[in-house]
Formats: C-alpha cells, sequence, structure tokens
C-alpha cells in the first residue's frame, strides 16, 4: 500500500495553543509542517516570519516545508532566504511566476550551493509545461490546487490535472522530484490526487480545529487502492 506524505498547514492552527497543535500533528504521524510565508504584495495576505519558524523547528524535529509566496526586492535570493534557512528550514519553495529570470537561475543554484532542498510552486493558471526544463534541479514542484492567499478555499480540479502530466514525464525519465498538492485538501480531493500520482498532501482546514484530526491524517496518508 502506497504512503503519501502529509504536510499539514499550520495556517490553519490555533497559535495560542500552537503547541498543542504540533504535538497532534506529531502524534497522528504527520511527516511534515507547511509554512505558509505571505508578503501582502505576491498575495493578498501577510501572515508570519523566520522567528516564529525558529519556535517551530527548536521544538518540532519535523521536515519543515516552506512555502514563501513572496516577491523578493531590492535583494539576492540567497540573501532574502538566509533568516529563513538559518530558522531550520528543511525545503524551500518559492513561486515560479513571483521571480524574475536572474532570480530563478540564482534561486535554482542555491541547492547545490547551500545543500538546501528546494521547490517552485506555479498558481492554478500557470501551465506545468513551464517548469519541465527546470525538473533536474528540483526536489519538488507545489502545484496549487487554490489560488495562493488563503485557507478554506474549493479545490479547483482542473489545477489537479496538472499532476498526471508531471507524474508521466517523472516516470518516463526515471525522476525522483516530489509532487505536492496544496489547497483545499479533504479526503474527497485527496483521493482525486492520489489518483494522478500526487506525492505530498498539503491539508491546513480539513486538519486543525478537528477532534479527529489524527484520523484525518492517516486517511490521507494511506490509499486503500494500492
Ligand atoms: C494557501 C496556502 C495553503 C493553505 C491551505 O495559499 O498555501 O497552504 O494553508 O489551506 P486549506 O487546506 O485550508 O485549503
Ligand atoms: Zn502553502
Amino acid at each position: 500500500m502506497k504512503k503519501y506524505i502529509v504536510a499539514p498547514s499550520v495556517l490553519s492552527a490555533n497559535y495560542l495553543i500552537l503547541k498543542d497543535e504540533l504535538m497532534a500533528i506529531k502524534a497522528a504521524g504527520a511527516q511534515w509542517i507547511h509554512f505558509d510565508v505571505m508578503d501582502g504584495d505576491f498575495v493578498p495576505n501577510l501572515t508570519f516570519g523566520p522567528k516564529i519558524l525558529a519556535d517551530i523547528t527548536n521544538y518540532s524535529d519535523l521536515f519543515l516545508d516552506c512555502h514563501l509566496m513572496v516577491k523578493i526586492k531590492n535583494d539576492s535570493v540567497e540573501n532574502y532566504l538566509m533568516p529563513f534557512i538559518q530558522a531550520g528550514s528543511s525545503a524551500i519553495t518559492l513561486h515560479y511566476e513571483a521571480l524574475t529570470p536572474s532570480q530563478l537561475t540564482e534561486f535554482l543554484t542555491l541547492r547545490a550551493k547551500l545543500k538546501l532542498k528546494i521547490g517552485l510552486a506555479i498558481k492554478p493558471a500557470t501551465p506545468i509545461d513551464l517548469l519541465i526544463s527546470h525538473l533536474n534541479s528540483l526536489d519538488l514542484v507545489l502545484i496549487m490546487t487554490v489560488e495562493p492567499g488563503f485557507g478554506g478555499q474549493a479545490f479547483i480540479g482542473t489545477a489537479a490535472s496538472k499532476i498526471k502530466t508531471l507524474r508521466n514525464y517523472l516516470d518516463q525519465n526515471k525522476m525522483q522530484t516530489l509532487i505536492e498538492v496544496d489547497g483545499g485538501i479533504n479526503a474527497e480531493t485527496a483521493k482525486v490526487c492520489k489518483q494522478y500520482g500526487v506525492d505530498v498532501l498539503v491539508a491546513g482546514s480539513y486538519l486543525f480545529g478537528h477532534a479527529d484530526l489524527a484520523t484525518r491524517v492517516k486517511e490521507l496518508m494511506t490509499d486503500e487502492s494500492k
């Protein structure tokens, strides 16, 4: 039976009891923590930065999956990312749409230079083909299944179908890049993503604030059909 990586998104956690929330997702068997950084510019919302990230990584030993929905201005990509790396990110994902061509080139070089796991994210309207030539340099591709910016939105099925194209390409070329989905993931939409060939499922509002969080994590992690 195939096992999927589940990445609870702390965007939907209750920050007054964040430690309890982190304990609950670990006890449920989640392998990753998804950390959404928003800048109020690339997306119309603001979240958190390296200080909260460091507090989380000092407490938790789970893989810290950092999803940056930001534009990087007047600075090198490396300088911008350094506080997030020092705060304990396990992987850093930037949006393809937010990067200038030279920033994209610099970001891809940081994988070897800093021994960092890196990913590129794409919004629902961005074609997957644009990432194909970069796959050799990527540890993961994050396919957004909602418009980035807020938790609790409905899953966009047409965006999810990009998983299929990418899965076929990766399999044909024997590549290990992980396929991650983010937005509107619940029991039903996860099933669709699993059929298409996803590896990592991000989920926020479906998990936090629910008494049966552990059952929900376990259900996302497994797939009875495989
Ligand atoms: C949205 C964020 C997501 C968000 C998902 O821009 O990237 O990680 O937390 O939330 P749900 O699972 O509620 O759609
Ligand atoms: Zn995210």
